[in-house]
């Protein structure tokens, strides 16, 4: 049996080959090889500076929503039910959401107004059954009291970036594109990733790196740029501070770009992803009605940490240390975790969308 066969028994993708993304190629040539069949060699190809830095979007909507099955698999609701996408982006979730559940109405909340606008289109055949809100997911509390609404049947959240704001080199997210590194999500928030590097002493920067990136050698890439940007060789582009962390720690032995966990930890603190992530966890117990469901896809360690430790939690209930031998805090337990082990894509997704591959789901169902 070939590979191609394996994959397609394992999970079958409809569409067949991917079409050409040049986007995907430049972020597949940054990744290591993730090999599901076992027939398939288990080759793991070395870091290479990219020898381009161009890549388009094709398609407004070239986003495609990771785990979108599993997503529509996670919300089986046959009555009415209001479910809100946290993370709406281009809406390709939602879409598949209202396509498949003729009942559901949908909230999505947005950030970016650009994607907002976008998603409104792309959704606007579905009339009064989906409503695309600017604001951030942390909020969603203050949001549904001010709309008279007490809880919901669902929650979604797809953490992270679009490709279409990966693509903009207008927004700084991109260490393969020349542009401002602003990396704001929001036009609320008035931080950039710029102030924040060219603002912070090297020893802050080392400490940023290594907590929100966790990168193994922020001291001496916080040591480069601050050297860079005192002698005025470095300005205001991505491109600018890539180029000054790969020179500053490249070696063939890196996998991924020498960047990608310095502009990780940036955007994290630039759009104060980790305490937005976790206020909404704390505040989904009294959020999500009985029978309800939450699901959550992350991207990196830092995120699903936490989704993972907050639903395990709630499934246990007891909060009292392993050490003490009969439970005294009394706390039942208040979900049900539906997938045990986390929800991965499979090598067809990851072929079609290597966004896929770092992506995680779980999902936590209400008692
Ligand atoms: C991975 S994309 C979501 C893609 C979407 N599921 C789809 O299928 O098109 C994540 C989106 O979440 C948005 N976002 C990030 N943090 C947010 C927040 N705190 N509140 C609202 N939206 C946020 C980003 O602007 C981005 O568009």
């Amino acid at each position: 049996m070939t590979k191609d066969e394996v994959a397609a028994q394992k999970c079958p993708v409809p569409g067949g080959r991917p079409p050409f993304d040049p986007i995907s190629l430049l972020h597949l040539a940054y990744r290591p090889l993730r090999v599901c069949s076992l027939d398939a060699p288990r080759t793991r190809p070395k870091w290479r500076p990219p020898n381009c830095i161009g890549g388009s979007v094709t398609s407004p909507y070239d986003h495609l929503p990771v785990l979108a099955d599993e997503v529509v698999g996670a919300f089986p609701f046959t009555k009415e039910s209001l479910v809100v996408d946290g993370t709406l982006g281009l809406g390709g979730h939602s879409e598949r959401l209202l396509q498949a559940y003729p009942q559901m109405r949908i909230w999505g909340l947005e950030w970016d107004v650009k994607a907002l606008e976008m998603a409104r289109e792309r959704l606007k055949r579905f009339g009064e059954r989906f409503e695309g809100i600017e604001a951030s997911y942390a909020d969603l509390p203050s949001m549904l009291s001010q709309r008279g609404r007490g809880t919901i049947d669902g929650l979604l959240l797809d953490l992270g970036l679009s490709s279409m704001q990966l693509a903009d080199s207008d927004r700084g997210f991109s260490f393969l594109r020349p542009g401002p590194l602003d990396m704001r999500m929001s036009r609320s928030l008035t931080t950039t990733a710029w102030q924040i590097l060219a603002g912070s002493s090297e020893s802050e920067l080392a400490s940023l790196f290594r907590k929100y990136g966790e990168e193994p050698q922020a001291r001496r890439i916080a040591q480069g740029l601050k050297e860079s940007l005192h002698r005025k060789t470095l300005t205001n582009d991505a491109w600018q501070v890539a180029e000054t962390i790969r020179r500053t720690v490249a070696s063939p032995m890196h996998r991924i770009d020498p960047a990608t966990r310095c502009f990780q930890a940036l955007r994290i603190v630039v759009n104060q992803e980790l305490s937005n992530l976790d206020k909404i966890l704390e505040s989904m117990k009294t959020l999500v009605d009985q029978g309800g469901r939450v699901a959550v896809i992350s991207f990196h360690s830092l995120e699903d940490r936490r989704v993972k430790t907050v639903f395990h939690q709630a499934a246990k209930g007891c909060i009292c240390p392993p050490r003490i031998p009969q439970c005294v805090c009394g706390q039942a337990p208040w979900g049900k975790l539906i997938n045990r082990k986390v929800i991965v894509a499979c090598e067809a997704e990851i072929q079609k969308n290597p966004r896929a591959r770092s992506a995680k789901l779980r999902i936590l169902e209400r008692l």
